[in-house]
This record gives C-alpha cells, structure tokens and sequence, in this order.
C-alpha cells in the first residue's frame, strides 16, 4: 500500500467526469487500498478517487463505523434536507454550509465485484453526498451557501 498525493482546488483533474469501472482488476484493487491508507493518514472521512488523480468512478468512506468501499456508486433515493458545515481534503482551509438530503440510498458494487445498498443517515448521507459530487467534477464550495475561510 501506498499513500496518493491529494490533489487541491485548482487541480483541473477535481472538474473532470469519472469513468465507470467495467473490470474490478488488481489496479482498481491496489487504488481501493492506497485510497484507504491515504484517507485515514489525512484524518478524513471520504476520498473519492479523483481526489488522487484518477478519474475513476470509486469513493471510500469512514465516518467512524469502519471503512466503506464504493464503486460505481449510484444515489437512488432522498429524503429530508439538513444544513451542515463541510469541509473537503482538496479545498483545505475552507468549510461551508451545504444543504444535503438527511436520508440518502446508495446503490454500488463492492471489491468483490457484489452489487449492494447503503443506507445513510445524518454524516453518512453527507459523506455519500459529498464524495459522489466528486466523481462528476463537483466540489462543495459550488453548491455551498456561504463559505467561511479558516
Ligand atoms: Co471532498
């Protein structure tokens, strides 16, 4: 395993679509680990894959119930609306209040290939929120209501 190097707002790789991944190979697998290792070394609660470079379509998560892999992930339905203030690894100094569902479904595969559902609620619906927002280019500085700088 390796850690990635974050990439931050400016980095024109942050506004790019991801693809989707057809084959879950040994480069998909290695990239799961090295995003793991490199999202708990920065103390942060999502990566999503363009974060270090690669426009693939994979998000990790740990909102402190252990880790949480995501491929392909898909949001199919959502409930409610909270206001929160986020922050992002790639826009640090920043956090902002966004308006996110308070209920969140998630479709998507698991390394093993294994489609499933998440279910997620207060951080987790956030969390899903805010790191499938990356896979289509979009940080939450775009949709935040007003940004505080730190
Ligand atoms: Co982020």
């Amino acid at each position: 395993m390796a850690l990635r190097q974050i990439r931050t707002e400016g980095d024109e790789i942050l506004r790019k679509p991801s693809r989707e991944i057809t084959k879950i190979n040994h480069n998909v697998k290695i990239l799961v680990e090295d995003m793991l290792e490199t999202m708990e070394h920065a103390n942060g609660v999502g990566l999503a894959a363009p974060q270090v470079g690669i426009l693939k379509r994979v998000v990790v998560i740990n909102v402190g119930e252990g880790p949480l892999v995501l491929i392909n992930p898909e949001i199919v339905e959502t409930q409610g609306e909270q206001i929160n203030l986020e922050g992002c690894l790639s826009v640090p100094g920043k956090a902002g209040e966004v308006n996110r569902p308070t209920y969140v479904k998630v479709k998507a595969q698991n390394i093993e290939d294994d489609m499933f559902f998440v279910e997620g609620t207060e951080l987790l619906a956030i969390a899903l929120c805010h790191e499938i927002d990356h896979l289509d280019g979009q940080l939450f500085i775009d949709i935040a209501e007003s940004i505080e700088e730190e």
